[in-house]
């Protein structure tokens, strides 16, 4: 693999050829402001955020988008970089709504992370505003158009992971804005609500409609589990306040999917809530299924699966297990037909 080397403010770095400075940035622990960049997606190099100095070029240099070479000079927070940084920003909120407050997205908006840190409270430049309607008529996605910074992420991963297309910029300009084709709102459109736009976007343009009004992002409890819907396995967050699951996030250290999920995974979470859900294990008395305890249910199967073997052999019995169980779930099945009734009849749906 061909090595570059170069230096970083100050410090010499030997990264592989093609890696772009902003990543060569993050291996040295400097964390160089983004928008529009995200990792899996391919880089456009559209909010100029990232812009740093390089020495000998002629202007800033967007870092997500352009590539080390051999000897170059990088400054990241040089005085030019953070008042170009301030600028940005300054633009970015000149018609984007300040409602901070009680926006869905505050605690998690790049947007306004990134203005905290260059004190940029307010726009200098005043004028027209946008007045979008919000889009809430489908059952998982709130569209809020006015809070669009056309970072084209939503576009991006809609094209690049989902493989959708339904999304893309329409008008120029002041007008320009991220849509569907005809403008048709997403239930009408091609969108298959996966929420990969959610997931990827950095200000509360597109929110999860399930979290509204459930509370503040950081007041959620993380807590990392596996999809139950099918035998992919894919990985997310539950957001879990004061014990209740609220909604889904992805987390992008999930090995099997990333930030990737389906509709099922990232919206289908509520039947953990559903008021039929087994609470207790039911035995058959009389014809009719009766609450009974663990201890109860299970000395009933042993002694069950026991007489069965005995009477008939350890081939009468076969197990048959589900890709909606994790893998370990599925190993324990097979462990026990194996090892306990002593059969190899065990299979699985999603053999074929
Ligand atoms: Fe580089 Fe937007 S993050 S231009």
């Amino acid at each position: 693999m061909e090595l570059v080397k170069l230096s970083i403010n100050g410090n010499e770095v030997e990264v592989p050829a093609g890696t772009t400075i902003l990543k060569a940035a993050q291996q040295m622990g400097i964390d160089i402001p983004h928008l529009c960049f995200e990792d899996g997606l391919s880089s456009v190099g559209a909010c100029r955020l990232c812009v740093v100095e390089v020495k000998g070029a002629r202007s800033l240099v967007a870092s997500c988008a352009a590539a080390v070479a051999p000897g170059m000079v990088v400054e990241t927070h040089s005085p030019d970089v953070m008042e170009a940084r301030r600028t940005i920003l300054d633009l970015l909120i000149a018609n984007h709504p300040l409602d901070c407050l009680t926006c869905e997205k505050a605690g998690e908006c790049k947007l306004a992370d990134y203005c905290y840190e260059y004190g940029v409270k307010e726009s200098t430049f005043k004028g027209e505003k946008h007045a979008y309607l919000l889009e809430t008529t489908n059952p998982f996605i709130v569209r809020d158009m006015n809070k669009c910074i056309l970072c084209g992420k939503c576009v991006r991963a809609c094209d690049e992971v989902t493989g959708q297309n339904t999304l893309d910029f329409a008008y120029r300009g002041f007008n320009a804005k991220t849509t569907t084709a005809f403008e048709d709102e997403l239930v009408e459109s091609d969108c298959v609500f996966c929420g990969q736009c959610v997931s990827v976007c950095p200000t509360g343009a597109l929110t999860e409609k399930q979290m509204h009004g459930k509370g503040r992002r950081w007041e959620f409890q993380r807590v990392k589990t596996t999809c139950p819907f099918c035998g992919t396995g894919c990985n997310f967050d539950l957001c879990v306040k004061d014990g209740e699951v609220i909604g889904v996030s992805s987390n992008p250290s999930s090995v099997v999917n990333g930030k990737a999920l389906c509709v099922k995974g990232r919206f289908g979470w509520d039947f953990v809530k559903n008021e039929k859900r087994l609470t207790t294990p039911l035995v058959k008395k009389d014809g009719e299924f009766v609450p009974a305890s663990w201890d109860e249910a299970l000395d009933l199967i042993s002694t069950r699966l026991a007489g069965i073997k005995e009477k008939y052999g350890p081939d009468s019995f076969a197990a048959l297990s589900s890709a909606r169980c994790t893998n370990e779930e599925n190993y324990l099945v097979q462990k026990f037909t194996r090892t306990v009734m002593g059969t190899n009849n065990v299979d699985h749906c999603a053999r074929t």
